[in-house]
């Protein structure tokens, strides 16, 4: 969907930093893009148009998926709702534990704001082993609430992060990827 000159220019804005944070991690740094508005504006039009007419809520995944997330609602005047990392959240809220390379960690919604049967839009930046965004889906789930649209700026393809994301039904959409 989105265009060519698009993608060419956040390829040659996103900068790939080796062996960050760790050995063997590629680390794709989207900070350059916030330098450049009309880079910006041009990605959050993508995203709306992925979207249009197809949602009510956008989640963000925090941090990274605050960055475009809430643009994105803005543009579509649909809610944006919070998911974040444990312990931020003041109750009521449910939380739900994922896998990580090595270990486990938690996400937390607040179960107070979705309303049962609203389509989601799930968003996040990055799409790697899935894990983050499944564990979103599953949340919006728990409240009754649709998983309809997944929304990344990359996925690593190799990860096979969509795999995961397969049994929600939902559109998946990555503006680049690797
Ligand atoms: C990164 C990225 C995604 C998630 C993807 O976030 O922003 O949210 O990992 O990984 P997965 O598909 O393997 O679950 P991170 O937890 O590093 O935190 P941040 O967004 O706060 O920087
Ligand atoms: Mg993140």
């Amino acid at each position: 969907m989105a265009s060519s000159e698009l993608i060419h220019d956040l390829e040659k804005t996103i900068t790939n930093i080796p062996d960050f944070p760790i050995e063997g991690i590629q680390f794709k740094d989207i900070s350059p893009i916030f330098l450049q508005p009309k880079l910006y504006e041009a990605v959050i039009k993508d995203f709306v148009e992925f979207s249009k007419g197809k949602i009510d809520v956008v989640c963000g995944i925090e941090s990274r998926g605050y960055l475009f997330g809430i643009a994105i609602a803005v543009a579509l005047e649909v809610p944006f709702i919070l998911i974040r990392k444990k312990g931020k959240l003041p109750p009521p809220f449910i939380g739900q534990v994922y896998d990580l390379e090595y270990g486990t960690s938690e996400i937390e919604m607040k179960t107070d704001q979705l309303q049962k049967g609203q389509r989601v839009l799930i968003h996040d930046d990055l799409l790697a082993t899935g894990g983050t965004t499944e564990a979103a889906a599953k949340l919006v789930e728990k409240q009754g609430g649709v998983p309809a649209q997944f929304s990344f700026l990359i996925s690593l393809e190799e990860l096979n992060g969509s795999k995961k994301l397969e049994k929600f039904n939902a559109d998946i959409y990555s503006i680049l990827k690797y």
